[in-house]
């Protein structure tokens, strides 16, 4: 599945019409995009857009360009940056524009095909719109989408790049969209220890980690569910409402006093690596992460009753090893190949 299959595709287009004899058909390849054994279905309907050799080029392209910001600097790549399962490491909160400070924590960018919604409360209801909102918002890129167009028409790169990846030619909002939403969708990450394990491709957890593994399925599993590691629901997991910000979450978009402070359940692959956690970065490590589950659980309206003990305290009871075993099991969710695929990479 790591390997592109190119099927060569001959774009005739406007090719047949014999008063353009100098047309020369361009060549384009359309790019395989093969679900992993042990994945579900994707969400993203992949044929009203199939990825092509032009169009995941360009989709990169523009995902490392400052172009598509204000101030010419803040790409997609600086807030996601690849060795850290494209998250913005080190930063809590996200910095974008003119060292702007965003409120939430950057999201891991991995599997995004097969997501229903985008973003902490799911303001993006579809792959191809969630951009809309990092290139407008004034904290991140500053942009328009028609001060974009004007600095690419500049390109001939992208003038070039833009009529080879799609049959209208056009440098316009919708095939930037495009563009950028088929890069993202080939980025599949179903290549951990945990998958091999999954596809009996013959590694075996340690004691430790399949310990971690049994312990994760009957304390964490109901939440981060399956093999995306979510059931992509909204949930409010317990975290103490923060004065600063005072983020309602899911209640944002749909204004439900049962969505107050209910955000998504995050997909836990690569977590090793995408620290601080949470969405406004609020936990530095793992283990912070199990001590909030444990003894950090605070009560609200909203809060999942799971968390909700008999005997009326908060949280999910765990001893110190059984967190170190949970980890342990985590860690096999971190996947090397997919962190060092240059495919995906800026250089
Ligand atoms: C200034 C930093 C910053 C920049 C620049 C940025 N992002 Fe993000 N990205 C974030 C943050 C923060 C979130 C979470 C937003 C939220 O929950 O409101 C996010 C979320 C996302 C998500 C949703 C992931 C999920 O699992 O739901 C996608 C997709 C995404 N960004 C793609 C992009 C693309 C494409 C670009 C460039 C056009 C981009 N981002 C630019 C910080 C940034
Ligand atoms: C009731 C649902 C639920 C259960 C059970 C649950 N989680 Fe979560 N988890 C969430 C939600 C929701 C978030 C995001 C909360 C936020 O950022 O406000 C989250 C966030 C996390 C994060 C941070 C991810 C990131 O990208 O920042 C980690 C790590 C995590 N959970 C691990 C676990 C582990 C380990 C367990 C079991 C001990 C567990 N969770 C049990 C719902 C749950």
């Amino acid at each position: 599945m790591k390997i592109f299959s190119y099927i060569v595709i001959i774009l005739i287009g406007a090719s047949c019409s014999s008063d353009k004899e100098d047309y020369v058909p361009i060549e384009n390849a359309a790019l395989q995009f093969t679900v992993p054994a042990n994945f579900p279905e994707p969400s993203y309907n992949v044929s009203l857009n199939p990825p092509t050799e032009k169009g995941f080029e360009l989709g990169k392209k523009l995902f490392y360009d400052g172009r598509l910001s204000s101030d010419g600097v803040i790409s997609c790549g600086f807030c996601h940056i690849q060795d850290f399962a494209f998250t913005h490491h080190t930063h809590i909160v996200s910095h974008g524009v003119g060292g702007a400070l965003g409120t939430r924590n950057a999201q891991p960018l991995h599997n995004m095909a097969f997501m229903k919604e985008f973003t902490w409360d799911g303001a993006a209801r579809h792959l191809d719109l969630q951009p809309i909102i990092p290139i407008t918002a004034e904290v991140e890129m500053n942009e328009t989408f028609s001060g974009i167009v004007k600095k690419l028409e500049d390109q001939p790169e992208y003038v070039k790049l833009f009529a080879e990846a799609f049959e209208d030619q056009k440098i316009n909002p919708d095939n930037i969209l495009k563009a950028l939403s088929q890069f993202m969708i080939m980025m599949i990450s179903a290549n951990t220890k945990y998958d091999k394990i999954e596809r009996n491709e013959g590694s075996v957890f340690t004691q430790e980690e399949a310990s971690g593994f049994e312990l994760f399925k009957s304390k964490c599993a109901s939440c981060h569910q399956g093999t995306l590691f979510t059931d992509q629901s909204y949930r409010n997991n317990g975290l103490a409402i923060d004065p600063q910000y005072n983020d309602i979450g899911r209640n944002r978009v749909t204004g439900l006093a049962e969505d107050l402070h209910k955000f998504k359940v995050p997909s836990l692959r690569n977590i090793e690596l995408t620290f601080p956690y949470m969405h406004d970065g609020r936990l530095k490590t793992l283990n912070d992460v199990l001590d909030h589950y444990s003894d950090g659980v605070v009560n609200s309206e909203t809060l999942e009753p799971t968390f909700k003990r008999q005997d009326g305290t908060l949280g999910i009871p765990m001893t110190a090893e059984e967190k170190l075993q949970i980890i342990a099991f985590l860690k096999t969710l971190t996947d090397d190949d997919f962190l060092n695929d240059d495919r995906f990479s800026e250089f």
